[in-house]
């Protein structure tokens, strides 16, 4: 008897648990710019510029950069890197992460007046 009342706790238990998952994955979503981090290694931290090959992500429309993302995800966009890379996104990431950029400044590199 007292087994089964256990047996019914630990049911009970997993079941909210399962019902609880999906709103605790949400919560826990990675921030645009934690997501963004992946994207400083080639495109210069935050996004700025650091080379003239190197297009800047700071400051672009967001829109522009979600587009971006599809097309090199889609193979509609030619791209030697990034269309190797944007399928490891959601479409959600893309937001994310274009949200981020955005609200960044843009500088150049290097900066002037150290030229
Ligand atoms: C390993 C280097 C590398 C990384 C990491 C990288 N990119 Fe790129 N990115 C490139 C290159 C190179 C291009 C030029 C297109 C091509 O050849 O793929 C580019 C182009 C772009 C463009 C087009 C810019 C324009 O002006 O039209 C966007 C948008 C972009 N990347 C977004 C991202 C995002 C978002 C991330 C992070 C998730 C990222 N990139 C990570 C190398 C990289």
């Amino acid at each position: 008897m007292k087994g089964l009342k256990m047996t019914r706790f630990l049911t009970l238990g997993t079941a909210l648990a399962a019902l609880a998952a999906p709103a605790l994955a949400e919560e826990r979503r990675p921030t645009g710019e934690l997501i963004a981090m992946n994207c400083g290694t080639c495109h210069g931290t935050y996004g700025r510029a650091f080379n003239d090959s190197m297009p800047p992500l700071a400051g672009m429309n967001p829109d522009k950069l979600v587009n971006a993302m599809i097309a090199f995800r889609d193979d509609t966009r030619p791209g030697t890197i990034m269309s190797r890379l944007a399928p490891a996104f959601t479409e959600e990431d893309y937001r994310a992460i274009a949200e981020y950029f955005a609200a960044q400044e843009p500088i150049p590199y290097p900066p002037e007046e150290s030229e």
